[in-house]
């Protein structure tokens, strides 16, 4: 089975490490002109000529990047199945399509408006009351294309710092912890989930990833597990979806965002699970049976961004797996990710102190349950 991929970085690697085992192929499409991935067969696309020769050779489509015209998606679905499908590359590309869907399906979100003008923003700054967070509808990642707002009067600041014709401002959550589901579906409709992974943010990037949590309550994850499952139900998703979600003091949980694809808040799956969400997202396009979700130990995955650590300290670290893209260091820039295990919590966290220490710019690990 030859697998196309459209993009063709970090994940798209991840990706195809998995997928050789099972005698996979890749070929990745890459639009940006910035390939990555470094494995596989990479076509640069910047022009969109090469789309024919790539679906020549791919059996099935799938992809690691949602900001992807949705036109392009269809067109590749008129000649190939494509998991997931254009549907949930155009609900999760798109803030103001996501919250209607979390809406429609009684999935609750911090409060929200969608506006068009620093006007607008600084009257749903008024309604809402701040602080809030604005939020560009469309192509935000990592952070990017974000404002907080701890007041009405910083609109018009906000609006132009942004610069994106529309915006959707969320009253901003005082949330316990950031977690997220991840969940797998198959095609014949077949749903897994992981147990549910605490994530830490620092400006806006994901710095740490741990999981299972040793004080979540069954009943949470079952929450979380039905919310999942009634987006995948819905969209008739095929492969892995990520929903981030806020859980509060009262111990509910609000919906932040989904991504259609495998999810930096799971990378830990690839050395603590019994199968991994990348090995997972396979099995599900190509439709195999999924694999065990369960966790072998306690995990935390801990992101190298900007500038890499040493590798041999870091490898020196018991139980510790160091997961390198192969991309050169630029302020900001996702470079790779450690994961360690450990038997215990607190000896996890110990593991992620000494880890966090070789990486020049880490943050303080900070966990909800400490
Ligand atoms: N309404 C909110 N209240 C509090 N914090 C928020 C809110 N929205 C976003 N944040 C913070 O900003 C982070 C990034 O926001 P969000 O997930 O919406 O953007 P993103 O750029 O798509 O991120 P990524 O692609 O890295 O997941 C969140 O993980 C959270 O820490
Ligand atoms: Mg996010």
């Amino acid at each position: 089975m030859n697998i196309g991929v459209l993009g063709a970085g970090q994940l798209g690697r991840m990706l195809a490490l998995a997928g050789y085992p099972l005698a996979n192929r890749f070929t990745f499409l890459d639009t940006t002109g910035h390939p990555s991935a470094g494995i596989g067969d990479v076509m640069v696309d910047t022009d969109r000529r090469h789309l024919a020769a790539f679906l020549e050779k791919v059996d099935l489509v799938t992809y690691e990047f949602e900001h992807l015209p949705v036109s392009l998606v269809q067109e590749i679905e008129e000649v190939k199945p494509v998991y997931p499908s254009s549907e949930a590359i155009r609900v999760c590309q798109n803030r103001a399509e996501e919250k209607a869907l979390f809406d429609r399906l009684s999935i609750p979100t911090p409060a929200y408006r969608l506006v068009e003008s620093a006007d607008e923003l600084e009257a749903a700054a008024r309604e809402l009351g701040t602080p809030v967070v604005a939020k560009s509808v469309t192509e935000g990642y990592d952070g990017k294309g974000q404002a907080v707002l701890r007041d009405p009067a910083e609109a018009a600041e906000a609006w132009r710092a942004i610069a994106h014709p529309r915006l959707i401002v969320e009253s901003f959550v005082d949330f316990v912890r950031e977690v997220s589901i991840i969940a797998v579906r198959g095609r014949d409709g077949e749903v897994v989930f992981y147990p549910m992974a605490e994530n830490q943010h620092v400006d806006g990037i994901l710095r740490y990833s741990i999981a299972p949590l040793p004080d979540l309550a069954d009943s949470l994850q079952q929450t979380a597990d039905g919310y999942i499952r009634a987006l995948l139900d819905e969209l008739d998703y095929v492969g892995v979806l990520t929903l981030e979600l806020f859980q509060c003091a009262d111990g509910s949980l609000l919906a932040n965002e989904m991504a259609p694809r495998v999810h930096n808040s799971g990378h830990w799956t690839q050395d603590g699970a019994v199968t991994s969400q990348f090995e997972n997202h396979l099995r599900a396009i190509q439709g195999l049976p999924l694999g065990d979700t369960a966790a072998r130990m306690p995990t935390c995955m801990v992101n190298v961004i900007g500038r890499e650590g040493d590798s041999s300290a870091i490898l020196a670290l018991e139980d510790a797996h160091l997961h390198r893209y192969d991309k050169s260091e630029r302020a900001g820039r996702k470079l790779a990710h450690v994961n360690l295990l450990a038997p215990t919590h607190e000896a996890l966290l110990e593991r992620v102190r000494a880890c966090a220490a070789l990486l020049p710019e880490a943050p303080a690990p900070s966990f909800s349950f400490e």
